[in-house]
């Protein structure tokens, strides 16, 4: 995958590429932020360094791994990760996380790192991405669902977060490949 720029709903500039280790501050204090709303994300303490990360970063130098980051006008604003399963058997399905920061959500940086991440997960030979989304949470899975993702199942009362119980929503989208 290129870097790649285009402009975002409100005239921003938005760029994606893949991560190096110069980026790992941003991307443990993105996640950090994002962990810390609380409601999107069914880790409620982030437990990763910024030393964790430039290990995770330099680990997808030289595996199947992919982390993408976006910035917004040469801002940090989010970041995407492929991992492959674990089977054998299905070492072509992709595992899909991403964040935006609340400053630049709804903007298109979440549609450009999912697209990109297409990409890159053909680059690196998987055939099918897999992810998962609270059932509350309606702009990822109205994203999802634009981009061809589609629900496959939902596991009742998954996650227990502060407010209650929430459902788990299953999505995946084959490749073209
Ligand atoms: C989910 C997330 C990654 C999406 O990224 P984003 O940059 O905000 O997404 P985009 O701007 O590219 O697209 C959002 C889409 O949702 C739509 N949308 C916005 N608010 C919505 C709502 N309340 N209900 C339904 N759709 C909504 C927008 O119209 C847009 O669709 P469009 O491109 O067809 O117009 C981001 O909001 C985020 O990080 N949220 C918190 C963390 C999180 O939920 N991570 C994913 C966990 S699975």
């Amino acid at each position: 995958m290129k870097p790649t720029q285009l402009e975002s709903k409100d005239g921003r500039k938005i760029a994606t590429r893949h991560a190096n280790p110069k980026d790992a501050r941003d991307l443990h204090n993105g996640f950090r932020q994002v962990v810390e709303e609380g409601l999107w994300l069914p880790t409620l303490a982030p437990n990763a360094s910024v030393a964790d990360w430039v290990t995770w970063i330099q680990r997808t130098n030289h595996c199947r791994e992919v982390l993408l980051v976006a910035h917004v006008d040469d801002l940090y604003a989010g970041h995407l990760t492929l991992q492959p399963e674990e089977w054998t058997a299905s070492k072509h399905v992709a595992k899909l996380g991403i964040i935006v920061l609340s400053d630049f959500r709804n903007i298109g940086v979440g549609r450009e790192l999912m697209l990109e991440a297409e990409t890159a997960a053909i680059e690196r030979e998987f055939a099918k991405i897999v992810l998962s989304t609270f059932e509350t949470n309606s702009m990822a899975l109205s994203l999802y669902e634009s981009l061809g993702y589609q629900v496959v199942g939902r596991r009742v009362r998954h996650f227990r977060m502060p407010k209650g119980f929430i459902d788990e929503v299953l999505m995946e989208k084959v490749l073209n490949v």
